[in-house]
């Protein structure tokens, strides 16, 4: 079939919490026309798949199934959340060689069936995996790109609001760098309606101080962990905001999204992938923002473009 006129399909390898939970979102939010699900344990899927499909009555006409690696040949976009996950105490970092083994025999085949559509990546470490996707797949560095910071970013800005008292709409703040221990807040770009942090606070007679802000940073940094803790895995925030990237490609909405991407030119970095916030349409990456940083932060981004050096540097990429 022409994939012009095909349905939009997006397809989801990698059926474990992330996977489902995201197939789930997508499904409510009625984006996508089809979703195809892939997994190695190809029964899981299809039990995802047919749990799924009982939704459909009561969000969007949407055809479901599990599939395999020829079904991406029309997919707009493959979200790849195949991998193991943390376990406690474990870093993202940790993940790297099981899940590189994993991604050279995914990433190789999705990029083979679908050449023109876009590979979003979730598993972790999602920066360098990004950085392995795009050199396995051949592709584009506009169409290979990674969840990164965008989950850290949400959580920044959900604690931030509860802090200021306003909608977490409101609140204007990033998480770059790496998406693990060495990511870095943005707090002189940060801002609400426009007014820096402490000027918002003095306005509204919030009491404002760096070690309150840090504190919130380091709630951001170790959310995953203390969650992990608590119930194994995180899933609901990541799978809402792979949804809302794949909104903002299908729907052609330049959004500006804190994604993983090529990093090319900025600050003197170079030829490694991480989180800068990006302009997301239709054609993936539509372009990654200069921002302003002063020198901590500057230092801090420095420092996690040098980690994740060290760990892709660390693999062999043959
Ligand atoms: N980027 C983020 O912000 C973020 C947030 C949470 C979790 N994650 C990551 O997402 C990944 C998935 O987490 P999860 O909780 O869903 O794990 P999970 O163990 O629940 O699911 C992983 C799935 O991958 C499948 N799989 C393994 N090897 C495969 C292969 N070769 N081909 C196809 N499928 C394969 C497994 O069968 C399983 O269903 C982990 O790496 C986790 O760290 C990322």
């Amino acid at each position: 079939m022409d994939a012009t006129n095909s349905p939009v399909r997006v397809a989801v390898v990698g059926m474990g919490n992330v996977g489902a939970t995201f197939a789930y979102a997508l499904l409510l939010r009625g984006v996508a026309a089809e979703i195809v699900l892939i997994d190695v344990n190809h029964a899981k899927a299809e039990g995802e798949a047919m749990d799924l499909s009982h939704t459909e009555p009561f969000a969007y006409p949407t055809r479901i199934w599990a599939g395999d690696y020829r079904d991406c040949a029309t997919a707009a976009i493959t979200v790849v959340t195949a991998g193991a996950a943390q376990h406690p105490g474990e870093t993202r970092l940790d993940l790297v060689k099981r899940n590189a083994a994993i991604f050279a025999e995914i990433i190789p085949e999705v990029a083979k069936q679908s050449p023109n559509g876009i590979i979003l990546i979730a598993t972790n470490p999602v920066d360098v995996l990004t950085y392995l996707s795009l050199k396995w797949s051949g592709l584009p560095a506009k169409r290979v790109f990674g969840s990164g910071t965008i989950l850290d970013t949400a959580r920044f800005r959900h604690l931030l609001s509860e802090y200021f008292d306003v909608d977490p709409h409101s609140v204007h703040a990033n998480i770059i760098g790496e998406h693990g221990d060495s990511e870095v807040p943005v707090w002189s770009l940060a801002n609400i309606a426009g007014m820096r942090l402490p000027d918002f606070a003095r306005a509204t007679g919030v009491p404002h101080d760096q070690f309150q802000m840090d504190e919130i940073f380091k709630q951001t940094r170790d959310a995953a962990y203390n969650i992990i803790q608590r119930k194994g895995a995180t899933y609901y925030a990541v799978a809402a905001g792979l949804m809302r990237i794949v909104e903002a490609i299908l729907r052609d909405q330049h959004t500006i999204l804190s994604v993983s991407s090529l990093v090319s030119d900025y600050y003197g970095l170079n030829d490694l992938c991480l989180s800068l916030p990006t302009i997301v349409s239709r054609c993936g990456i539509e372009k990654v923002l200069h921002l302003d940083l002063n020198d901590g932060e500057l230092n801090g981004l420095k420092n996690s473009a040098e980690v994740l050096k060290k760990t892709i540097s660390s693999i062999n990429l043959s």
